[in-house]
């Protein structure tokens, strides 16, 4: 997905948070952070800042921690670079590092310490105000034809209330993921009444899971700042949605496209091959390549 801006949409902000460790990436994550990992020719977190601006957010609130300068690296201006690019008459690759850093306005807030992906958004909110926001988790990679976030934000425009990014999974994977208990409403439309984190296959109300993509109000916000450690001792955004949806209407949104967890180490392979596939410039020689593979039956 190349970034083509989509211009005013009521949900104009987005929170990234990026301070894990990516302790299922190491050693790969033990200097670097797991963000910059590369799918082809991009570091992860490229493509949900490009799935972002392609869903008209036009500010992008990157929750970092020790360690994590290079993402704030990637998204500034490299001036000496691009001095040299210009001078040695490669405008294509120019053009394409002054998108990087034009594409959105980027703020940077630190996460001290781990403690859930709930606080990882507390720590960003006093930049958010009383408008919606988006949240998108790095390792959630979505390859769509219309990015699914922008779906997301015109359910926000329909409902006025916050909608979730959701997709069926396996029994046996149930226990990664928040879990939603919902009224189907239409074709991939549910209305949540519960939400469960990482529960065991026998508690899942569902398999409907939670992705790393929400539209989120105000009101989730104020609920989350009071929303106490759940499970494994982190605040939870699935335990602050879960109290929001009991008493008001919030929705999720099955999402169309394939998704990659690309935080893991199979599923970045998988993306690798997926998205190697796919290059204009290469992906022919690499499908000739695979096919010359031997496989062992
Ligand atoms: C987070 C959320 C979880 C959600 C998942 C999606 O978990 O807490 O509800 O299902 O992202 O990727 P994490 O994978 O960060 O542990």
């Amino acid at each position: 997905m190349a970034i083509h801006k989509k211009t005013s949409r009521s949900v104009r902000k987005a929170i990234i948070p990026a301070a894990g460790l990516g302790t299922r990436f190491l050693p790969a994550t033990k200097a670097s952070p797991k963000e910059m990992l590369v799918l082809v020719d991009k570091p992860l977190i490229q493509y949900v800042v490009e799935e972002a601006v392609a869903s008209g957010i036009e500010e992008i609130i990157i929750v970092t921690g020790r360690g994590k300068r290079a993402i704030e690296d990637h998204f500034d201006v490299s001036f000496e670079l691009e001095e040299t690019l210009k001078n040695s008459g490669k405008n294509k690759i120019l053009e394409q590092l002054r998108g990087i850093s034009n594409s959105a306005k980027f703020c940077y807030v630190r996460q001290p310490q781990a403690l859930g992906l709930g606080h990882a958004i507390l720590c960003a909110a006093h930049l958010i105000g009383d408008e919606p926001v988006a949240v998108l988790l790095g390792d959630d990679l979505i390859d769509s034809e219309t990015p699914v976030l922008s779906k997301m934000i015109d359910l926000y425009e329909r409902f006025k209330a916050p909608v979730i990014g959701a997709h069926r999974v396996s029994m046996d994977d149930i226990h990664q993921y928040g879990v939603i208990s919902g009224e189907p409403l239409e074709k991939r439309l549910f209305r949540v009444s519960d939400l469960i984190e990482k529960p065991a296959p026998h508690e899942a109300p569902s398999d409907i899971a939670v992705i790393g993509r929400y539209i989120l109000t105000p009101e989730v916000l104020k609920i989350l700042k009071k929303t106490k450690p759940g499970k494994n001792g982190e605040i939870q955004l699935t335990d602050g949605l879960k109290t929001f949806a009991r008493s008001a209407p919030c929705y999720a949104y099955e999402i169309e496209g394939k998704r990659y967890d690309a935080g893991d180490k199979l599923g970045l392979l998988k993306a690798t091959v997926e998205f190697g596939l796919k290059n204009p410039e290469f992906g022919k020689q690499f499908e000739d390549f695979l096919k010359s593979l031997q496989f062992h039956q």
